[in-house]
């Protein structure tokens, strides 16, 4: 992992800013994206404290088109190569669908999708070509199996699987890596920098979260050992299983959670 040069969005806070330490850790070379400039300087300054020989950021508002083009450019011109992307940055709506106008849902395809798309896009012709590179989609247990009052998100999540799958198949035999991680509720500021409809106020918790440094070291070991999907939670795992075994059960399920989460939240 020595000098590996590793571009990961989303690296201000929580899970990204743990992936950013745990590759710092391994000698890795870090080119850090987000809007907050300040904490960005902050975890590239931590980053170097733990190990990393480079650690170079840049503030970038990935809901703008061709952010994530952009910023590969921009990595590839300071770093002078590009081995690992981890895509990472994201957000939640929470509430009902029919709260949900489109251009909600067009700005959180842009994020939590479409930039990792342009990223992804524009870092793989060089990976191909060098015969190697890695690329880590940060979806979720919700992007395999969706939940009620999470719909826009859940499509975003779904997408990713899907491109992560796809790919998967495309890069066979060309050096090149697509690990896809699948988080349960992990605790970060992603809970209440959701947006959430006029209905849906509260954020409901679940008992046992996990963190986002446990996340972070998964990441790290899906890269060095090519794992195509990971699942960190239990629950994660049963209902995936669940999911595989009997679709209509799970709906039941999910519906009854999510209703009841719902309902305790407001
Ligand atoms: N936490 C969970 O329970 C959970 C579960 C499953 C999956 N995930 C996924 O894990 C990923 C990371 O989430 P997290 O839990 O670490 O949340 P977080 O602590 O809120 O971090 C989100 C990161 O994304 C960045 N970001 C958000 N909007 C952005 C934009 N428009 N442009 C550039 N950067 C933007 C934020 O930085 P700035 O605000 O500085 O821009 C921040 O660094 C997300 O994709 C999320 O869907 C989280």
């Amino acid at each position: 992992m020595q000098h590996k040069k590793v571009l990961i969005t989303g690296a201000s806070a929580g899970i990204g800013e743990a992936t950013a330490y745990a590759f710092a850790e391994e000698g890795c070379e870090l080119f850090l994206v987000a809007r907050r400039s300040e904490r960005l300087e902050q975890v590239a300054g931590e980053c170097r404290r733990r190990g990393a020989p480079h650690a170079l950021w840049t503030a970038h508002d990935l809901s703008q088109p061709d952010g994530g083009t952009l910023i590969v450019q921009e990595c590839r011109r300071q770093l002078q190569g590009l081995d690992v992307v981890v895509s990472n940055a994201g957000y939640g709506v929470v509430g009902p669908m029919v709260e949900i106008p489109p251009e909600t849902v067009a700005r959180i395809w842009q994020v939590n999708f479409q930039s990792g798309y342009e990223t992804i896009h524009a870092a793989l012709p060089g990976m191909i070509e060098q015969g190697s590179g890695h690329i880590v989609l940060v979806s979720s247990v919700i992007g395999r199996r969706a939940m009620p009052y999470s719909s826009a998100y859940c499509v975003t999540k779904f997408a990713q699987a899907a491109l992560a799958e796809a790919l998967w198949g495309e890069l066979r035999g060309s050096g090149v890596g697509i690990s896809l991680i699948c988080p349960g509720f992990t605790e970060t500021e992603f809970h209440e920098a959701a947006t959430r409809t006029e209905s849906a106020q509260v954020a409901s918790r679940p008992f046992r979260p996990d963190t986002a440094e446990s996340v972070a070291r998964v990441i790290v070991d899906a890269v060095r050992r090519r794992r195509r999907e990971v699942h960190l939670t239990g629950l994660g795992r049963m209902l995936i299983g669940l999911n595989r075994l009997s679709p209509a059960l799970t709906a039941r399920l999910t519906a009854w959670v999510g209703r009841r989460q719902y309902k305790e939240s407001h």
